[in-house]
């Protein structure tokens, strides 16, 4: 099943907020309703929010036919729906390159970012699935982040759908889904992806992954990106630079898993990128709260990026240029 697509004239999602509890599928009809969706995570991950966005400007492109100005400003709405995923606008502006040419032509493209991304996952998890056991050797214990498994893209996902094909090679000894705090993507949808695809694991809490490293219970670290700079430094969801430390502080791997349509070269480091703030009634009712969604993880702490072209060592000085 697609965790995104257009059917019958609307975007189909499943609505990740009802996750684990319910499999729900919502149809959206409007750009205010996509929007709504990306915002309150009922789609999330990068790679599905470029196909959001692309979806967005197709159902633009059929209600503002014949009034530019108000699909330029429905274009901008979608792109900034949210600050720190690159996909985003990138897919927005890849879909919005065909408005000249009217709504089929604007429809198809998205279409062509959809199936970029269902292309992209399969290439990652084989490249991803080699690198791992090249550098862990064979049944590693992995820890993983936030969600990136099929939820976060259109299906298979980017760090997830390397452990799914380790698994799937008998390669994998173990994996540890780190709760991600304060939505807990790990918790609800790393473990409902796992449960489904029937590999066992366990959930940790944030703040236990650097010390179950510390401990040798982690081979290496493997987790998604929302942005990658072009000196290599990494935006993932808020804790991914903890990891990263207690995996140099452990001597292990840390590896990131994403499409080349969240590499921007355009933005030279992490210090760049505006970082989504979800305000605090997501951390706490008790009082007052800081709710950073993001971090970035200095390229020196990453052992390799693997996209669906290539595996950038930054451990041996390559870069994403
Ligand atoms: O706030 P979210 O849930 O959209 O954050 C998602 C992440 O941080 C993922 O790790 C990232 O998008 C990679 S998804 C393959």
């Amino acid at each position: 099943m697609r965790t995104i697509d257009w059917v019958n004239g609307a975007v189909e999602i499943i609505d990740q907020t009802a996750l684990p509890g319910e499999l729900r599928v919502l149809r959206l009809h409007t750009v205010g309703e996509l929007i709504a969706a990306i915002q309150s995570l009922a789609v999330r991950g990068a790679p599905a929010l470029g196909v959001a966005g692309a979806f967005g400007v197709a159902l633009a492109a059929r209600v503002h036919q014949d009034d530019p100005a108000a699909l330029a400003v429905a274009v901008q709405k979608i792109e900034s729906a949210r600050p720190t995923a690159v996909n985003l606008a990138r897919g927005a502006q890849r879909a919005a390159r065909l408005l000249p040419l009217g709504p089929d032509a604007v429809l198809a493209e998205a279409c062509a970012v959809r199936d970029d991304e269902v292309a992209a996952s399969h290439a990652m998890a084989t490249r991803g699935a080699d690198l791992v056991t090249e550098l862990c050797g064979d049944r590693p214990r992995l820890l993983t982040h936030c969600n990136t498994g099929g939820l976060a893209a259109v299906v298979l996902g980017t760090a997830l759908g390397v452990v799914g094909e380790l698994h799937r090679r008998d390669r994998l000894a173990g994996v540890i889904a780190s709760e991600t705090r304060p939505l807990l993507q790990g918790a609800r949808l790393t473990s409902w992806e796992l449960t489904r695809w029937g590999i066992e694991h366990r959930v940790a809490v944030d703040s236990a992954g650097p010390f179950l490293m510390a401990r040798g219970e982690v081979d290496a670290v493997i987790l998604g990106a929302d942005r990658i700079c072009a000196n290599g430094d990494v935006i993932n969801k808020i804790g991914s630079y903890a990891h990263a430390l207690g995996a140099r502080r452990a001597g292990i791997p840390f590896l990131v898993v994403a499409p080349e349509s969240t590499v921007d070269l355009d933005t030279a480091a992490g210090t760049e990128v505006e970082i989504e703030d979800r305000g605090a009634a997501e951390v706490t009712a008790h009082g007052d709260a800081v709710n950073p969604a993001f971090d970035i993880t200095p390229h020196d702490l990453v052992t390799a990026i693997v996209t669906d072209r290539r595996v950038i060592r930054l451990d041996r000085g390559e870069t994403t240029a």
